[in-house]
C-alpha cells in the first residue's frame, strides 16, 4: 500500500489503515461475513494466500479472540508478520508439498472453512491473467478437498469473465449452495468478485487429489448455477469508488461509533509494511550507491556511442560527397557522348 493519491482518496484503505488491518482486504470479508455469517461457529479456518495477512487478521479477531482453541492456518509465497492464533506457512499453494504441510496441520481434524484471496502476479495479458488465476482457485479446491468438513464452507475471490459460468458449475458438483459475492468495499469497476460455495458435499466415490487439473462437471447443470449475485455490506456506508476530502470523520463501521469516539482522518503509514518484499534487494543496493555507479557508467557509455556514431555519419557523409564530386567530369563526358550519338542518329534517319 502506498502513498499516491489514489490510496489517500480510497476510504477503505484510510480505514484500513485507522483500524489496524494490513490491507483494505479485511473489509471484503468482513462484509462478507456480515452478510451470511461464513464465521460464526468456526473452529479450524485455513486462510489460503493470507499475506500481508488482513483476513487472517479478521480470522484471529472474529475466532481466535472469541476462543483460543480456534486454529486458523495460513499460507503465503510471502512471509507475513506474526498474528495471534494463527499458524503460518509459507510456500506455494499449487505445490503438493504445501498442500500436504497444510493437511498435516489437520490431521485427523477437518476445517470449518477455507478461504482465499489469492492472486498471481498481474501480467496485464488479460487471457492469460484469467488462467492463473483459475489455476490458483483449482489449487485452493484441491487442498480445500483434502481439509475441508463434508458441510463446511469455502470461499475464493475470482476475476469475473465469460468462462465464470464454467467455474461455478464445477463447484455446484461439490457444493449445494454457490453464491457469488460483491462486497462494497471491492471496487464497482472492478471485475473481483468472491465465489461463496456454501455447504461441502462431494459426490459418492469422490476421492481427493492434488494432481487435478480441472474438475468435472454435473450433466445437468446449466450456466445459471449460481444461488445468488449478493452485495454485501451497508449501501448507506462506505462506497469504495467515491473520493472522500481528507478531514472527514472517520468511523467503521459507518455510524457505530459514539459521537465522542469519531476521530478525524489523518494520514498515517501502512500498519504492516512487507517483511520480505521483491523490491528489498533493490533498496540495500541503492543505499550503497551501486545503482549511481551503474547510471554514471550508463550515462558514459552512452555519451561514447552518440559520439561514435556522430563520427561515422560525419565519415559517410564526407565519403559519399568526395565520391560524387570524383565523378563528376566523367560523367559529364559520357553525357556529351550520347548526344553526339544521338545527333549522328538523327542525321542518318533524315538523309535515308
Ligand atoms: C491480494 S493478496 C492477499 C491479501 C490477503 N488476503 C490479505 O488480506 O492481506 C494475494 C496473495 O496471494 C499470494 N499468492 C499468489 N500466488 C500464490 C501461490 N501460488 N501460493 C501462495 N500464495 C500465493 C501472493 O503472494 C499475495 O500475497
Amino acid at each position: 500500500m502506498g502513498k499516491t493519491s489514489r490510496d489517500k482518496r480510497d476510504i477503505y484503505y484510510r480505514l484500513a489503515k485507522e483500524n489496524k488491518w494490513r490491507a483494505r482486504s479485511a473489509f471484503k470479508l468482513m462484509q462478507i461475513d456480515d452478510e451470511f455469517q461464513i464465521l460464526k461457529g468456526v473452529t479450524r479456518a485455513v486462510d489460503l494466500c493470507a499475506a500481508p495477512g488482513s483476513w487472517s487478521q479478521v480470522l484471529s479477531k472474529r475466532l481466535y479472540e472469541e476462543d483460543e482453541k480456534a486454529k486458523i492456518v495460513a499460507i503465503d509465497l510471502q512471509p507475513m508478520a506474526p498474528i495471534p492464533g494463527v499458524i503460518q506457512l509459507q510456500g506455494d499453494i499449487t505445490s503438493v508439498e504445501t498442500a500436504n504441510q497444510v493437511i498435516e496441520h489437520f490431521s485427523g481434524e477437518k476445517a470449518d472453512i477455507v478461504i482465499c484471496d489469492g492472486a498471481p502476479d498481474v501480467t496485464g495479458i488479460h487471457s492469460l491473467d484469467e488462467f492463473m488465476q483459475a489455476e490458483l482457485i483449482l489449487a485452493a479446491f484441491n487442498i480445500t478437498s483434502h481439509v475441508l468438513k463434508n458441510g463446511g464452507n469455502f470461499l475464493a475471490k475470482i476475476f469475473r469473465s465469460r468462462n465464470s459460468s464454467l467455474l461455478y458449475a464445477q463447484m455446484k458438483r461439490y457444493f449445494k449452495q454457490v453464491y457469488l459475492a460483491k462486497p462494497r468495499s471491492s471496487r464497482q469497476s472492478s471485475c473481483e468478485a468472491f465465489v461463496l460455495c456454501l455447504d461441502y458435499s462431494p459426490p459418492e466415490g469422490f476421492v481427493p487429489t492434488m494432481n487435478k487439473t480441472s474438475l468435472e462437471i454435473k450433466d445437468n447443470v446449466t450456466a445459471d448455477v449460481i444461488d445468488g449475485f449478493v452485495t454485501c455490506g451497508d449501501l448507506s456506508g462506505w462506497d469504495s469508488e467515491k473520493s472522500y476530502p481528507l478531514d472527514i470523520e472517520c468511523s467503521f463501521p459507518r455510524g457505530t461509533l459514539d459521537e465522542d469516539d469519531k476521530k478525524r482522518y489523518e494520514f498515517k503509514d501502512v500498519v504492516q509494511p512487507p517483511t520480505d518484499p521483491a523490491y528489498k534487494e533493490a533498496l540495500e543496493k541503492k543505499k550503497t550507491g551501486v545503482f549511481s555507479k551503474m547510471n554514471a557508467d550508463m550515462n558514459k557509455e552512452m555519451k561514447a556511442a552518440i559520439k561514435r556514431e556522430k563520427k561515422h555519419r560525419e565519415m559517410t557523409a564526407e565519403a559519399a560527397e568526395k565520391e560524387s564530386s570524383e565523378k563528376g567530369p566523367e560523367k559529364e563526358a559520357e553525357k556529351e557522348a550520347e548526344d553526339v550519338a544521338d545527333a549522328l542518329e538523327n542525321k542518318a534517319k533524315i538523309e535515308e
